[in-house]
């Protein structure tokens, strides 16, 4: 049994289950039940393996030179959508109503964790993400991030059942590996009845770009890569096929999904707070 409520805040290892029997760690790097020692490497629990897909391609790009180039694309768009903090509140307002002292919260492709500047302070976030370069930089950010991170993919969270008060994620869904079971995920590592939310970009965006209007998609690809995505993830965008409404009636039926940023991206919520 984790004991949550001790004074002090819960680390990953507190949160973590043994990547190789499933049992709790309760704190322990070895597993009390099958003896699988856990990598902690500056304060990140490391917990990845190798990875395939739109994982390899998303890891690839975020911890690659492209990603540092793209950021100011990424920021301008969400400075037009009424300012940085506004299209980020957006989505984070469904948190507001969280009941509780303390809650423990967890961002799943927490990036440099620039969310942590704006979330409200009595929450305890820990955070995932599958690019390692992402996670150091997140520390620099926010050196009391030490030990509340875990290099891991959003499809196996290396975290027991039920240990968080919510989960949320902005800005990387729509390139997951297997959405699926990265919404299982979510839902598996929060209390039942714990608000959960996803919010992205359009995953059809692309497809309002002046190549995909006048039936030059290599237009599209062209100043795709000018923005600093590279030639994979360039591809894995134009190539992207996402039926959310599917996606969410199948795994998350009782989901609720917003428009937000001017009806460029979504967010859905389910067991809303607010
Ligand atoms: C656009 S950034 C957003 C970062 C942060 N959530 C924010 O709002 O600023 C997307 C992040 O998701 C991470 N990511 C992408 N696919 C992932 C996956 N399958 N599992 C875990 N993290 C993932 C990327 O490495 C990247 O850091």
């Amino acid at each position: 049994m984790i004991d949550l409520e001790n004074a002090s805040p819960p680390t990953t290892l507190d949160l973590a289950r043994c990547p190789a029997c499933s049992s709790a760690l309760a704190g322990a790097r070895a597993c009390p039940r099958c003896g699988f020692v856990a990598a902690v490497n500056d304060g990140i629990l490391e917990s990845i393996g190798p990875l395939e897909g739109r994982s390899a391609i998303a890891a690839a790009f975020y911890d690659g030179p492209g990603w540092a180039r793209f950021r100011p694309w990424e920021q301008g768009f969400l400075w037009l959508q009424g300012g940085v903090r506004k299209a980020r509140r957006e989505i984070l307002r469904h948190l507001d109503a969280m009941p509780g002292e303390r809650p423990l919260v967890l961002e799943v492709g927490i990036g440099d964790g620039e969310n942590l500047r704006i979330l409200d302070p009595r929450f305890r976030v820990h955070g995932v993400d599958l690019a390692r370069t992402r996670l150091t930089a997140c520390l620099a950010n926010h050196p009391a991030q030490s030990n509340r991170l875990a290099w891991a993919e959003a499809e196996q969270l290396p975290y027991a059942d039920g240990v968080f008060d919510a989960c949320y994620t902005i800005g990387g869904f729509n390139y997951f590996r297997d959405h699926a079971a990265a919404l299982r995920e979510m839902k598996r590592v929060v209390k039942p009845e714990a608000p959960v939310i996803v919010a992205d970009e359009r995953p059809n965006l692309h497809q309002f770009g002046l190549g995909h209007l006048i039936g030059q998609p290599a237009l599209d690809a062209w100043w795709l890569e000018k923005l600093g995505l590279d030639a994979p993830f360039v591809e894995m965008v134009l190539s992207l096929d996402l039926d959310l409404p599917d996606l969410f009636c199948q795994v998350w039926p009782r989901a609720v999904r917003h428009s937000i940023w001017h009806g460029l991206g979504y967010c859905y919520t389910d067991r809303q707070t607010d």
